[in-house]
């Protein structure tokens, strides 16, 4: 076949694709040649040498062009190149004859080992790496074993450096390989990192202010291939050898990336498991073999010392602890007297397992199950959502994909790395914002349109729709989607309430089934939500409120977990003082202190359970650290409360209440953990082996997930998706008020001891200058902004990526999750 070429290395007969590289395919047929700065998922650059091999081609007869022959008349003549050549950077041939094991080769490999450590300190008893570090392990396989360079000649610097707070340097131990360095030019987009100096003075320094800027900047961390690049929070915190995997799966946004958090029983906890470091776990339906520093360090809130550790209940006005038969007695009580005014409030935290217990319960007990989103749309996503198949790390020539009121690398750090590596691949993205965005970057059209147009914009590419006469980014990008093979969209939230968020989910789904891009693979609707587990809300039965106070209201016992609806929105306190809360959660977050009861819920990494991406792919997360004496599992919980109801919940383990969940829930159906926990061989091969060498990253040997078939679509004729109405206009004297996603943002699900904590973003206020200088504004000063929960202090910055008349705020500054739109703030008090 002519895409594919057969070869022969170390004797053995081989066939891959063209382009292949020598390196690869010996990989691939089970011989490993050791490499440095080769990684497969980089370009390669042929920097170390210590892949060398001996490569012989068929010799060509110059005169006539055709294979020379052997004297049998049948064996082509081989020509051996007079010099070996790296494996790294040669595709294979047709004819081709490698040998990786020749005297010749060896002795080559023992001169690089020897060059190689010339200035290495040979630290290993003291070093992060050691253990797992293929320097250590090759240098013993391959390695000269005296060196003839004088220790004393070796380079002496300080050892570890701050790269920034997040990345140490140790200088002496760096062999020049970039792979750091191309990391973050070729993938991460981030090139704050990079080499100072030459010959042996050659160093890794940081040229970003804060240092080594990156959001990704962890993943340099695996994939260097000695101990030169440690994260703060490991370094020197264990040895590789004392830790056991625990496969889990990312509880911050909706990519759902797998990882593996790296346990040991610590004297210090009593002897109980806690976490070391976390790694990424490879799926390539989903995360690759990346993470983001979110992902990486963001666990440590559940090791707080404020994690709730026993139930408490309201007695004189105060919160105090009480046994758990004590309060879920008073929990019993109060829901049987309730008289079907329950509501269940849930956040995207809680897994599919917790969410089917909580859903039955409020169901038995004839209430209302609500989910604490601003999104819209999930029950769209189901029927329209991206197909099984989909596979962003695929995408290429002739595929669009549209990106509308979301800033991904804030809220989806993974799947914005995903979409730009498809663009370089020859997709077309189209980015949709009111603002720049990093997804501009490689977006072939942007289209700017202002705050409250968000569903007249994508109207505009509905077949129907007349075309626009200019030739504007509207137009263009329009062409682009008509010409499409495979579309697939990605909307948040950014500058809508729920009802509008709901109106745009409809919008776009209803241009995908117009267009036919929806029920195969690589088409559909993704939600951008903002959770870990918000598509599986949705699918259990949970529903936004368009207002949620006014739901609440209704009710006369409420029940929240893993949501903080006072903490989002002050003014949500007023509601709820007037009713019996029952709050579950992991901190006594600013709802639970005025709740009547608190139960303190057990955090994903002590129990098991599954969550439901935003692509809509099942994956199971295992329990890594060892379970706290006093929390519980929420579904557990749901189900000693059900018992009390006599109701009969599973409580006693995730995968029984999977089964429920798989015998009751439109395209779970069939489902199970055992399915949930299958593997496939991915590709590229990575691993964590010492010859060819991934990085730390793990195999996924616990379970890709399973992509959730669509449900049965709805009647799509009755889906004309009505404009809403149209923004008012905004006031002279008045700012537009629009809450935005960030990355590094204040929950308290993630502020509590992460390394992150000077990267979190302060109550910033942005405005474009214009705006600024009719409001009187100036950067730097703090402003008082009168909210309806209460006033909040921020700091002004003029910035020009602002749009004027609107003033853009971190959602996590206390902006009311449902307000209509956003606020008109008409007075600002400037704090003398
Ligand atoms: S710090 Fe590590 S990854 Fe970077 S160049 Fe040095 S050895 Fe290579
Ligand atoms: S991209 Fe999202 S799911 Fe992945 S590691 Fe980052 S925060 Fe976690
Ligand atoms: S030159 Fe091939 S791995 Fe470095």
């Amino acid at each position: 076949m002519g895409n594919e070429v057969t070869l022969t290395i170390d004797d053995k007969v081989i066939t891959v694709p063209a382009g292949t590289l020598v390196v690869d395919a010996a990989r691939q047929a089970g011989i490993r040649i050791p490499v440095f700065c080769y990684h497969p998922e980089l370009k390669p650059v042929g920097m170390c040498r210590v892949c060398l091999v001996d490569i012989g081609r068929p010799e060509i007869d110059r005169t006539t062009g055709q294979p020379v022959y052997e004297a049998d008349g049948v064996t082509p003549r081989l020509r051996f190149s007079p010099k070996l050549e790296t494996s790294c950077t040669t595709p294979v041939s047709p004819g081709m004859v490698v040998r990786t094991n020749t005297d010749k080769v060896k002795a080559a490999r023992r001169e690089i080992f020897e060059f190689i450590l010339t200035s290495h300190p040979l630290d290993c008893p003291v070093c992060d790496k050691g253990g797992e570090c293929p320097l250590q392990n090759l240098t013993m396989m391959f390695g000269p074993g005296e060196s003839r360079f004088e220790f004393e000649d070796k380079m002496h610097l300080a050892k570890q450096v701050p790269l920034g707070e997040l990345i140490y340097l140790d200088r002496e131990r760096c062999i020049q390989c970039g792979r750091c360095v191309r990391f973050q030019e070729e993938i991460a987009g981030d090139a704050v990192i990079g080499f100072y100096n030459r010959g042996r003075g050659l160093e890794i320094v940081t040229y970003s202010e804060p240092g080594f800027d990156s959001i990704f900047s962890g993943n340099t961390t695996d994939i260097c291939p000695v101990g030169a690049l440690t994260t703060a929070d490991f370094r020197f915190g264990a040895r590789p050898w004392e830790l056991t995997p625990a496969a889990s799966i990312c509880s911050h946004c909706a990519v759902g990336c797998n990882l593996m958090y790296n346990v040991r029983r610590e004297a210090r906890s009593n002897g109980r498991l806690v976490i070391k470091r976390t790694m990424p776990r490879q799926n390539e339906w989903v995360n690759g073999i990346w993470i983001c520093d979110k992902g990486r360090f963001g666990y440590h809130y559940t090791e707080s010392t404020q994690r709730l550790s026993q139930p408490l209940i309201r007695r004189e006005g105060e919160l105090v602890p009480v046994t758990w038969d004590e309060a879920l007695e008073v929990v019993e009580d109060k829901l049987r007297a309730s008289d079907s005014q329950v509501a269940g409030l849930a956040g995207g935290r809680l897994s599919n397992e917790d969410l089917f217990n909580l859903r039955r319960l409020i169901q038995a007990l004839d209430g209302e199950a609500l989910l604490h989103s601003y999104m819209g749309g999930g029950d769209l996503t189901a029927q329209v959502g991206a197909a099984p198949g989909t596979d962003l790390s695929r995408l290429g020539k002739g595929d669009v994909v549209m990106i509308i009121a979301s800033d991904l690398h804030e809220e989806a750090p993974i799947w914005w790395l995903q979409l730009k590596q498809a663009a370089e691949h020859g997709a077309t993205v189209i980015s949709l914002n009111p603002r720049p965005t990093r997804q501009d970057a490689f977006a072939a059209h942007i289209v700017r349109y202002a705050y409250g147009e968000e569903v007249k914009t994508i109207r505009a590419f509905l077949p129907a729709e007349k075309e626009s006469p200019a030739a504007d980014a509207l137009s263009s990008a329009r062409r682009a989607f008509e010409t499409a093979k495979d579309v697939l969209i990605f909307f948040g939230g950014e500058g809508m309430d729920y009802e509008t968020s709901s109106l745009l989910a409809r919008t776009c789904a209803e241009l995908l089934v117009r267009t036919a891009h929806y029920g195969r693979a690589n088409n559909g609707l993704v939600g951008v939500w903002q959770g870990p587990n918000i598509q599986g809300a949705w699918d259990m039965g949970f529903r936004p409120a368009a207002d949620l106070k006014a739901a609440l209201e209704k009710a006369r016992t409420i029940y929240i977990a893993a949501a903080d609806p006072v903490g989002d929105d002050p003014a949500a306190a007023e509601v709820l003082r007037k009713k019996f809360v029952i709050v579950q959660d992991l901190f006594l977050s600013e709802t639970a202190k005025l709740a009547d009861v608190v139960l303190p819920a057990a955090a994903y990494t002590e129990r098991e359970g599954s969550y439901t991406n935003g692509l809509r792919r099942v994956q199971r997360f295992y329990p890594a650290a060892g379970a706290l004496p006093g929390p519980r599992a929420d579904f557990a919980i749901f189900a000693q409360i059900g018992a009390r109801l006599g109701l009969p919940l599973e409580g006693k383990s995730a995968a029984l209440v999977f089964d429920h969940i798989a015998r009751r829930t439109p395209a779970y159906l069939g489902l199970s953990y055992p399915e949930l926990a299958r593997t496939e061989k991915q590709y590229p091969l990575v691993g964590r082996t010492a010859m060819y060498y991934g990085g730390t990253v793990y195999d996924n040997d616990q379970g890709l997930g399973v992509p959730l078939p669509l449900v049965e679509i709805g009647d799509w004729d009755k889906l004309d998706a009505p404009l809403p109405s149209p923004a008012a206009a905004v006031p002279a004297g008045a700012l537009l008020l629009v809450p935005i996603t960030r990355l590094y943002d204040r929950g308290t699900a993630f502020s509590f001891l992460t390394p992150l904590e000077k990267r979190l973003v302060s109550p910033v206020l942005s405005v474009h200058p214009q705006t600024a200088a009719r409001l009187g504004l100036v950067a730097e000063e703090q402003v008082v902004l009168p909210l309806p929960g209460g006033d909040i202090m921020v700091k002004v910055s003029v910035d020009e990526t602002t749009p004027p008349g609107v003033g853009l705020l971190p959602r996590s500054a206390g902006i009311p999750l449902a307000e209509p739109l956003a606020m008109l703030v008409q007075k600002m008090v400037k704090e003398i």
